[in-house]
C-alpha cells in the first residue's frame, strides 16, 4: 500500500522523543503573579496571537479576538477597575469554599501584576458575527473554541520563554466597555505576560498524575 507524505515522515521513536521533551518544557510552565519590567518585543506577542489564531474552532468561525495593551495608563485603569471588583468578590460575594480553594494560591484583591506585566492580552469571544449591516451570523461552540485558542496562546508564550497569568476579573463586561469592543463580543479572560521578577514566587501546588486523568479503554462493552 502506498504511504502518504505524512506517513512517510512519521517516526514513532522521533515523535516520542519530541513529545517527551515538550512534556518536560510544559511541566515548567507556572502561572506568574510577579512580573519584571524587562523589555519584551511586541512582535513576540503578535506572533503568539497568530499562533492562537491557528486554533480549531466550531465550523471554523474563529470566534475570538485579542487585545494587546502595553501602555501604563490603560493598565492602570484596568487595575483600578479590577481591584474594585475583586474587593467586592473577596469581601462580600465569594462563597467560603471558593475562598478556601484559593488559599494555596495566595491571591488577594490587590492585583499588582496588572501594571507589572509587560503586556495584557484581553481575550474576547464572539457570540455571533456582525456584518456591515449589523446582521447576525451564527457562531458555534464559541467558548470552547476561544478557550482552545487561549491555550495555544499560553503555550506559544511559554515556548517563547515568557510567563503568563490567566486572569479572570469577576465581571468582565467592563473590559468590553473600556476597550470599545463591539456588542457581539464578551470578555473571557486577560492573559498577562512578561518575564517573572527576580523574587517571583509560585504557589506550592501539584498536577494530577497521568493515571488520574487518562483512561485507556480496551474494547468497551456495550451497556
Ligand atoms: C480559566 C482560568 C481562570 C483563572 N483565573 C485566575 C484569576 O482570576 N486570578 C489568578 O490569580 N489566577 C487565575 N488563574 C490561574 C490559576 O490559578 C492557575 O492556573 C492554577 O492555580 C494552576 O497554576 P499553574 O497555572 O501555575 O499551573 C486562572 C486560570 C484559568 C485557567
Amino acid at each position: 500500500m502506498l504511504e502518504s507524505q505524512a506517513q512517510q515522515n512519521f517516526n514513532n521513536e522521533k515523535s516520542l522523543k519530541i513529545i517527551t521533551e515538550l512534556h518536560s518544557i510544559f511541566t515548567k510552565r507556572k502561572s506568574t503573579r510577579h512580573f519584571s519590567d524587562h523589555p519584551v518585543d511586541i512582535n513576540i506577542i503578535l506572533k503568539a496571537i497568530s499562533i492562537a489564531g491557528t486554533a480549531p474552532s466550531g465550523a471554523n468561525k474563529q470566534p475570538w479576538s485579542f487585545g494587546v495593551i502595553q501602555d501604563q495608563d490603560t493598565k492602570q485603569i484596568i487595575k483600578q477597575k479590577a481591584e474594585q471588583e475583586e474587593d467586592v468578590f473577596y469581601n462580600q460575594k465569594a462563597p467560603q469554599k471558593w475562598l478556601e480553594d484559593l488559599k494555596p494560591l495566595h491571591t488577594k484583591p490587590k492585583k499588582d501584576f496588572i501594571t507589572q506585566a509587560s503586556y495584557l492580552i484581553p481575550v474576547f469571544y464572539k457570540n455571533y458575527e456582525l456584518d456591515s449591516d449589523n446582521n447576525r451570523d451564527k457562531n458555534y461552540y464559541v467558548k470552547e473554541s476561544a478557550g482552545i485558542a487561549t491555550g495555544l496562546l499560553i503555550s506559544a508564550l511559554h515556548l517563547a520563554g515568557l510567563s503568563t497569568l490567566t486572569y479572570t476579573p469577576t465581571n468582565r463586561k467592563f473590559l468590553v466597555d473600556l476597550l470599545g469592543r463591539p456588542s457581539n463580543e464578551g470578555g473571557m479572560m486577560v492573559v498577562a505576560t512578561g518575564l517573572p521578577s527576580d523574587n517571583a514566587q509560585t504557589p506550592v501546588i501539584s498536577k494530577k498524575q497521568l493515571e488520574e486523568i487518562a483512561f485507556i479503554y480496551s474494547p468497551v462493552k456495550s451497556r
